[in-house]
């Protein structure tokens, strides 16, 4: 029997600060159960998290939510984060910022700010969002990053109801001075699920988008990256979703629970513990949740013998347990799955299904 090489450290940890944020997005990826304020881990907490974190090897912290600017101490938390030997990411709203606590936060060492667009033109935006004043904001903030001499990214997430304007949105990226683009399409996950309806790209579209990008990166190249992550309930295979569990990233939620995904709470046989009871090396290393689906051993059948197993790791576990109930069965994004027909069934009524949403609310 060969031994397992040694676990190298995580990557990057994603700092979701707090859940609380003025946007209440149809396609939210926190959990359905969110953390009230008053269970926030405390500054010092955090602070202490991330000495942790660079003991531990991360290199990088990316500073979430909900709105990280919602936190009051988000000046104290990035200078605790430099001083940790992080390269601090800030994955904002931009509500909430101002062009000073921009600077202050730049003062105290900020490395880099990814901003999310709703889409480009106002109204729309703005209703995506479920906040009026939300993208004409967004732009006075992305000019802020710009003066301040910031590395800026634009997310955007994309669903059936503005995926059409993807050229626009890279003609955005690139007018605001943006060096990558992150292009996501909405996982179905969460809140997303509940407007699946609404959100769930066509077939014809996501070809169309496909296309899109793949003549902007060539257009394009030297000025913005365009990262893509394209809908896969019309792929062949699926994504190797976190890079692998437990493998690159780890994730620390408001409360201080570390999870390998933010998406894990769905993994209803997992218990996540918690950074006030067990360090973060110890939890990286030995903790069940962590260990439940490294490497190829939990894996089935057809995963267990399939020759992709170690490029995309049986896809995600959340997206398995969303639909075949069992988050240790191959993700019915591949072919391979004996549920990929039912997922395909899920895409048929895209074209003409309604586009109300329900929004999200801190209230859930
Ligand atoms: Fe990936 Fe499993 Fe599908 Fe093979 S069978 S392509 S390992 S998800
Ligand atoms: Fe959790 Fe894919 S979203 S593993």
């Amino acid at each position: 029997m060969t031994e397992a090489p040694p676990l190298a450290p995580p990557m990057a940890m994603l700092a979701e600060l707090t859940h609380r944020c003025p946007l209440s997005c149809p396609y939210c990826s926190n959990p359905l159960e969110l953390t009230k304020r008053d269970a926030e881990l405390s500054t010092e907490e955090w602070c202490d998290t991330f000495r942790q974190a660079g003991d531990l090897g991360v290199l990088h912290v990316h500073l979430s939510g909900g709105e990280p600017a919602s936190r009051r101490d988000l000046e104290q938390l990035v200078a605790a984060a430099r001083d940790a030997g992080l390269y601090t990411n800030l994955i904002t709203s931009g509500i909430g910022l101002t062009a000073d606590r921009l600077k202050r936060l730049t003062d105290q060492g900020l490395d880099h700010v990814q901003l999310s667009i709703q889409g480009t033109e106002q109204e729309s935006a703005d209703r995506f969002g479920g906040y009026k004043g939300g993208h004409a904001r967004k732009m006075e903030v992305a000019q802020w990053i710009g003066d301040l001499g910031l590395p800026l990214t634009i997310n955007a997430v994309m669903h059936r109801q503005n995926i059409d304007r993807l050229e626009k949105t890279i003609e955005v990226a690139v007018s605001l001075g943006a060096r990558r683009l992150e292009v996501a399409t909405v996982q179905f996950q969460g809140w997303a699920a509940k407007n699946r309806g609404a959100l769930l790209p066509t077939r014809a579209q996501v070809e169309a988008a496909t296309r899109t990008v793949e003549d902007a990166r060539e257009r394009l190249a030297g000025t913005l990256v365009i990262d893509y992550v394209p809908a896969d309930y019309y792929a062949r295979f699926p994504k190797p979703c976190m890079g692998g569990w437990g493998k690159v990233g780890l994730v620390v939620t408001p409360s201080g629970e570390v999870k390998p995904c933010h998406a894990a709470d769905i993994i209803t046989t997992l218990k996540f513990q918690n950074l006030r009871d067990a360090p973060l090396a110890e939890i990286w290393h030995n903790s069940s949740a962590f260990n439940a689906f490294r490497g190829t051993d939990w894996m089935q059948e057809p995963c267990r013998s399939c020759e992709r197993r170690e490029l995309d790791f049986g896809g995600c576990r959340c997206q398995a347990m969303a639909i075949a109930g069992d988050a240790a069965a191959t993700d019915p994004a591949c072919e391979k799955s004996p549920l990929h027909a039912a997922l395909q069934d899920l895409t048929q009524s895209a074209e003409d299904a309604p586009t109300d949403f329900v929004y999200r609310t801190l209230g859930g």
